[in-house]
Parts: C-alpha cells; sequence; structure tokens
C-alpha cells in the first residue's frame, strides 16, 4: 500500500514524457517528412505565362493567380526543359521553331521589359499523403533567365549560350551523390558582346529554330566557392566534402596560432629590443607584413 504511490508516480511521469514527446518530436520531424530530391532526380522548369501583346503575365481569371506553363519543348528531348538534381552537364535546348507570338515575347526579354521568369519546384512531388491532410503546399525558388542579345528592325541576334547556377539548402554532411532541397537559382547568357569565331550568337528571325545551351553547375551549400586557394570546389558530383572545410579550418588556426607565437615569442621582442622609440609604426601593423607566409595556409591537393 505504501509503495503504490510510487509506481503510479513513475507511471504517470513516463506518460507525460511519452504524451509530450510526440507532439514536439512531429513537430519537428515534420520539415523532415517532407520529400527531397534523389541525386539525378529530374526538376522540371515552369515559366510564367505572357501576353505576346504586352509582356504582361496572364493572371487566372478566377483565382488571379499567376499561370505558370512548362518551358518550350527542347527539340533534343521532346520534352519541356528539365535540371537534374545535382547533376553537372552541357546541354542542348533546340526550341524547334520560333513562332511570332514568341518572337514578339523574346523581344520583351531582351528589351528587359519583362523577364523570362520561371520557377523550379525546391522538393520533388511528395509521394504519401495522411488521409484527410491538406497536401501541404509546394514551394517553389525564382529562376530568371537573363536573356541577352540585340534587336533589329527585322531580326534581332541571341546569345544562345547560358550558364546556370543552382544552390542546394546546406546539409550537416555533404556526400558524393548526394540528396537534397533547392535553395537558390540564376541563369544567364555569356559573353553577350562577343562576335565570329566561338561566340555563340545566333540571328533569329520569325520561324527560325532557337539553339539554345546550357552549361549546369551544382553548389552544396547557398554559399558561392571561395577563390585564392582557400577551399578546392568541384561542385557536388565532384570532389567536394565537408571535411575540406574542417581540415582547411584547422590549418588556419594552427597556422595563426603559429604565426603569432613566432610573432609574440620572438618577433616582438626582437623588436622591442632592437628600439626603445617605437615612435609611429606600431609593431603590429609594421610587423605582420614581414612575419610569416601569410596564414599558414597552404593549397592542398585535395582528392
Ligand atoms: C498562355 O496564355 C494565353 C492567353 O491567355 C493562352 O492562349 C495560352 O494557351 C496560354 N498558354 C498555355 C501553355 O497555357
Ligand atoms: C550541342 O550542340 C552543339 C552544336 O550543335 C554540339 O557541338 C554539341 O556537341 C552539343 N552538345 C551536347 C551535349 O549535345
Ligand atoms: C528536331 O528533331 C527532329 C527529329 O529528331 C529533326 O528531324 C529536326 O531537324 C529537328 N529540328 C531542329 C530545329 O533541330
Amino acid at each position: 500500500m505504501l509503495f503504490l504511490p510510487q509506481p503510479v508516480q513513475l507511471l504517470g511521469l513516463l506518460a507525460a514524457t511519452f504524451l509530450s514527446l510526440p507532439q514536439t518530436a512531429l513537430a519537428a520531424g515534420h520539415e523532415h517528412a517532407l520529400p527531397a530530391y534523389h541525386y539525378g532526380a529530374a526538376i522540371p522548369v515552369e515559366c510564367m505565362n505572357r501576353s505576346s501583346e504586352s509582356g504582361e503575365h496572364i493572371e487566372d481569371s478566377m483565382t488571379h493567380e499567376i499561370q505558370w506553363i512548362p518551358f518550350p519543348v527542347c527539340n533534343e528531348t521532346g520534352k519541356p526543359l528539365e535540371f537534374y538534381y545535382g547533376i553537372e552537364e552541357e546541354k542542348n535546348c533546340t526550341i524547334a521553331m520560333v513562332d511570332d507570338p514568341f518572337f514578339h515575347l523574346l523581344e520583351f526579354y531582351i528589351h528587359m521589359d519583362a523577364p523570362l521568369s520561371c520557377r523550379l519546384p525546391a522538393r520533388p512531388e511528395p509521394h504519401v499523403q495522411v488521409v484527410g491532410d491538406e497536401p501541404p503546399r509546394r514551394e517553389y525558388i525564382p529562376l530568371v533567365f537573363a536573356l541577352a542579345g540585340k534587336l533589329q528592325l527585322s531580326h534581332m541576334h541571341i546569345s544562345t549560350h547560358m550558364n546556370v547556377l543552382l544552390h542546394s539548402t546546406p546539409k550537416h554532411h555533404i556526400h558524393k551523390h548526394d540528396s537534397g532541397v533547392l535553395d537558390s537559382a540564376t541563369a544567364y547568357s555569356t559573353s553577350p558582346l562577343a562576335h565570329g569565331e566561338g561566340s555563340s550568337t545566333t540571328r533569329l528571325v520569325i520561324g527560325d529554330p532557337l539553339p539554345l545551351s546550357f552549361s549546369i553547375r551544382w553548389f552544396p551549400t547557398p554559399a558561392l566557392p571561395k577563390t585564392e586557394g582557400k577551399v578546392e570546389w568541384s561542385g557536388m558530383g565532384g570532389h567536394f566534402y565537408a571535411s575540406t572545410i574542417f581540415y582547411s579550418l584547422v590549418s588556419f588556426c594552427a597556422g595563426v596560432i603559429v604565426t603569432a607565437a613566432y610573432f609574440f615569442g620572438s618577433v616582438l621582442p626582437k623588436r622591442l629590443r632592437g628600439r626603445r622609440n617605437l615612435g609611429g609604426a606600431t609593431p603590429l601593423g609594421y610587423g605582420l607584413k614581414s612575419v610569416g607566409n601569410g596564414w599558414g595556409y597552404t593549397k592542398k591537393a585535395i582528392d
């Protein structure tokens, strides 16, 4: 009798723990329940439907929502343009015939009266659905194709080669052929001022094919690659690992510590001994230029 309250209390405690746990676990797990792209998964490109008369976007008359339509069909695949998660490639997409309305839209894009505004789903379509549950609204990231060119009276020149940069949201660990979620993207015509040999500028009249080509590159985080050998970077399909950053940080810190120890232990006392009067030139400002080899940072060939 006397011992009863204890197990009861214990049970109560356990029950309370289990009752409160699912809520927090569910809240935290919701994000993880949403699907992520597998390496190589197709990502469709949708663009705003625009009026070829005014360049304005077209709204659904009932809901007033913007109308999104697939990117024009590429003759190479017979399908609208799509990217593949994590796949870096050179891709051709020839639009077989530029009709009159599309030609006028291209004029708006080139003239920058209206952008070629497109979007990509941040995540793939969910497979499983909880019965009776409203499916979560799909989220998209914007992708504007900054198409460059020059308008003439009867025709136009279009810089048809475009770089496409796609960023994934950051993850704790980056693996080769990783899965993930889209963070951001951009696309732009390259070398719009180049002419002649090697330039990919196309003269276009109504009825012509439009031979677009894309250089597609992926970044495993929203950050851009560092320069000057600080972090080796070769995109998601390649040899970039989070350990690279860790190793770089460790060697950076070690370098700073060694440099500082050398400076304060050896150089500074020598300078102080050698120069009674420091004058305006502080030893720190003066010394840092000549001490050590920069940051103790050595460029490493990784993988
Ligand atoms: C885009 O909008 C125009 C004008 O409303 C319409 O005629 C056309 O069918 C739309 N395009 C697509 C692919 O739905
Ligand atoms: C794209 O087209 C160009 C020109 O027609 C061709 O030289 C190149 O091999 C093609 N690239 C791919 C990946 O198909
Ligand atoms: C489109 O593809 C078809 C069949 O593959 C080919 O006959 C045609 O020449 C292509 N058109 C263009 C503009 O590349």
